[in-house]
């Protein structure tokens, strides 16, 4: 006799969290969750796979000791999660900093899952992270926590497996230790397993300034569709790093006037404009904005500043509903990964600014890192003018794709970028099938 058919409810609570996390403080997952939450009702057959999205694959979490300078052991938290794989081989980046979360690593890896479908570069998504202020660490300390970092996580990552890149915090010469330190373990080098390096290491040109020039191309872009031109357009930008600080150049350079800039220091503030050359060389010199001359300026000032242009470019959850009301800017490009809350997300869109989502307008990083890649799989390296062309002809497309299904559906950008992104995830999942 059969055994009655079972409501699969009863097996496993559809709705249920990883026993892991704290359902009151689910962090940057939470967000995340919600946004997931929205896509359902426009994926038609393939919501049947959703709950594929909302647990990751695989995470890890690692004890990285290290011998201090001083000859102590300290020992710090670190974490590499693996949302999804069902596109390719994991990627994402590797943060270094005191409050990251596994909630937030989820969330990170997660949304790399979708900007990676997004672009339609054939990577599923992945991010790490170490619990550490490496402003308080030598530079010989900081070289032994990334190699002892990456031998902990490096039995799952590799060039076919998972290829972690820089975040905050982490940049090419943290890269080219991990690349080193994993090419010794397994034996031969292995330029491929990580993005983002030196050029003399099979780094790709054009990559430290690609996910800034992805945020000024995703600008450019949705400047024509409101019909504001960017010379002369204020500029507001927070956090004037990596990708901060290359977006305020490119709009500086084509004519825009970059009006104020916040990064973990203090703000500066030029109302006619401010010089982002000479800040930029200010901030290489001296860690910061600080010091700077400026207008005075204090942060709730900031948000509500009046421009056309507001690039959120340092960390998530910067924009909430506290301050989204009193936001005067015609559209937010986020810069940063998930700087905009759910709930401000809301406000934004009833207060008509245009939101042009992280899983968009930050992609130009990967999609260089993609070119690295491949570069470094056929050892055959490109001008920086191809990778620029490219960079700039797949960032046009894929936003003008995420523009029309915004459009057609009257959703946000943000769910219709996840529309476009979850659909080829979980097509990719049910082509594939579950194993066994
Ligand atoms: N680097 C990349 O290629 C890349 C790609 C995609 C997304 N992102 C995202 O962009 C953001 C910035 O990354 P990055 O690579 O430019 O990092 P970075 O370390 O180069 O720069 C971070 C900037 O944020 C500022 N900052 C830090 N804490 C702050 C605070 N509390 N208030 C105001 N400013 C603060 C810092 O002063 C610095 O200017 C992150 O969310 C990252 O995940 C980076």
């Amino acid at each position: 006799m059969n055994a009655p058919s079972v409501p699969a409810k009863t097996i496993a609570d559809p709705n249920a969290l990883p026993s892991y996390l704290n359902a009151d403080n689910l962090g940057p997952w939470g967000n995340y969750l919600q946004q997931v939450d929205r896509v359902a009702p426009y994926l038609g057959s393939l919501a049947r796979w959703i709950e594929t999205l909302k647990r990751p694959k695989r995470a890890l979490i690692v004890d990285v000791p290290i011998e201090l300078d001083n000859g102590t052991v300290a020992h710090f938290e670190g974490y590499r999660v693996q949302h999804n794989l069902s596109r390719g081989p994991g990627k994402g980046g590797v943060r270094f900093h005191q409050d990251v979360t596994l909630s937030e690593v989820m969330a990170l890896s997660a949304w790399m899952s979708v900007k990676n479908a997004a672009v339609n570069v054939p990577y599923g998504g992945a991010k790490g992270g170490i619990r550490v202020d490496p402003k308080l660490l030598s530079r010989a300390e900081l070289e032994r926590l990334t190699r002892r970092y990456t031998s902990e996580i490096g039995f799952i990552i590799g060039p076919n497996k998972d290829i972690p890149a820089p975040d905050v915090n982490t940049n090419e010469q943290v890269m080219a230790w991990m690349m080193d330190t994993y090419s010794m373990n397994s034996g031969s080098t292995s330029t491929g397993v990580v993005t983002g390096k030196p050029i003399s290491l099979g780094g790709s040109l054009g990559r430290k300034e690609a996910t800034g020039r992805g945020v000024f191309v995703v600008g450019t872009e949705a400047a024509k569709h409101l019909n504001i031109d960017i010379v002369g357009a204020r500029v507001v930008v927070q956090g004037l790093g990596n990708v901060g600080g290359v977006a305020a150049k490119l709009f500086h350079e084509a004519g825009a006037r970059v009006i104020s800039a916040q990064d973990h220091k203090g703000i500066v503030y030029a109302p006619n404009g401010i010089d982002v050359p000479a800040l930029l060389e200010h901030v290489s010199r001296h860690g910061s904005v600080e010091g700077y001359p400026t207008e005075p300026l204090d942060s709730d000032a900031f948000w509500a500043l009046e421009c056309e242009f507001l690039i959120p470019a340092a960390l998530e959850s910067q924009i909430t509903e506290k301050n989204a009301p009193f936001v005067r800017a015609r559209m937010v490009i986020e810069g940063a990964n998930g700087p905009t809350t759910p709930a401000a997300d809301d406000i934004l869109r009833e207060r008509n600014i245009l939101v042009a989502p992280d899983v968009i307008a930050n992609a130009g990083g990967v999609t260089v890192s993609y070119f690295e890649w491949v570069q470094d799989f056929s050892s055959f390296f490109w001008s920086e003018d191809e990778i620029n062309q490219r960079l700039v002809r797949i960032m046009q497309e894929a936003f003008g794709a995420v523009w029309q299904v915004a459009q057609d559906n009257r959703v946000t950008l943000r769910t219709a970028t996840f529309i476009v992104a979850c659909t080829r995830i979980l097509q990719a999942r049910e082509m594939r099938g579950l194993y066994p």
